[in-house]
């Protein structure tokens, strides 16, 4: 029987070689694992100390978790609309399509909120604490323009997009952008997943405010040490956890996602 050529061997192997570095490349790096958000994930919006809003925005579960339902501002129209409270321990009105926690309302609404409030900010601390293969101050804090491939980004100050940007990589892939100032996205910029990137696997650990811009659009897991702010006919689909205040602007449109 003849055995196989040195020449078709070579062959075979070169073949296996580049058979598996082109699944590498369709795979990429799947980026950094996520921390959990724990029960805080059941919020849709999630702040500290206000929430403000001018529009219709929030489809799900909105939490105060160190203010009461006073610290919640609801204007459709340029009237504020006045909450109800209902026996639950939850209050809401006839306009807006969320149903809203906060301290001053029975139990286990204060326990549950406080829960809540300690899972974020374990999330946030380590969601920061993370360094291995860090890519670290790139564009130097410009993004716009970027195509940001899976991984774990940090910025040790500002990071601004003046234009448009996104994240490409398929739908297991990962992205955590740490930052330590404020995050800005000028009006009218957008940013997307590419590729199948999902918002639930983009986490934003920002230290400063989060400001996004009039119909500049934003996608993923928001988490601020301070405001988050979104400017008029801005959009956001994700979550949006802040450890101070969250305003939106007119008809500014957040969408929640089910983790
Ligand atoms: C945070 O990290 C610690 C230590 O690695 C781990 O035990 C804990 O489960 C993590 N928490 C979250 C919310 O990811
Ligand atoms: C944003 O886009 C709108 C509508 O296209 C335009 O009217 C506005 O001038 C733009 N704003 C900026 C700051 O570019
Ligand atoms: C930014 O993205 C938006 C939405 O996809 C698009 O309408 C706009 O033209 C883009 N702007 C630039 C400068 O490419």
């Amino acid at each position: 029987m003849k055995s196989p050529s040195k020449f078709r061997i070579h062959r075979i192997t070169q073949g296996a070689l580049l058979l598996s570095a082109l699944l590498c490349e369709a795979t990429g790096p799947p980026g950094p694992v996520l921390p959990s958000l724990g029960t805080a994930a059941s919020f849709n919006v999630f702040a500290a100390n206000s929430i403000t809003s001018l529009a219709p925005f929030a489809l799900g579960n909105v939490g105060l978790y160190d203010s009461d339902s006073s610290s919640f501002s609801y204007t459709q129209l340029g009237t504020t609309v006045p909450f109800t409270k209902d026996a639950s321990g939850k209050f809401g009105n006839q306009f807006l399509s969320a149903t809203c926690f906060s301290t001053d309302l029975s139990s286990p609404t204060p326990s549950i909120l406080g829960n809540a409030a300690a899972d974020f900010q374990a999330a946030f601390d380590n969601a920061t604490a993370l360094t291995q293969s860090r890519i670290m101050n790139l564009g130097n804090g410009q993004i716009g323009g970027q195509a940001l491939t899976p991984g774990l980004y940090h910025w040790p100050g500002n990071v601004v997009a003046a234009t448009n940007f996104t994240a490409v990589g398929g739908p297991a892939d990962t992205w955590i952008f740490q930052i330590n100032g404020d995050l800005t996205i000028r009006p009218n910029v957008t940013f997307l997943g590419k590729g199948g990137a999902i918002p639930q696997n983009i986490l934003w650990a920002v230290s400063g405010d989060v400001n996004v811009g009039s119909r500049a659009t934003l996608q993923g897991l928001l988490l601020s040490e301070n405001d988050i702010m979104f400017g008029d006919r801005s959009q956001h689909l994700g979550l949006i956890l802040s450890m101070n205040s969250v305003s939106f602007g007119v008809d500014a449109f957040h969408n929640s996602i089910i983790l």
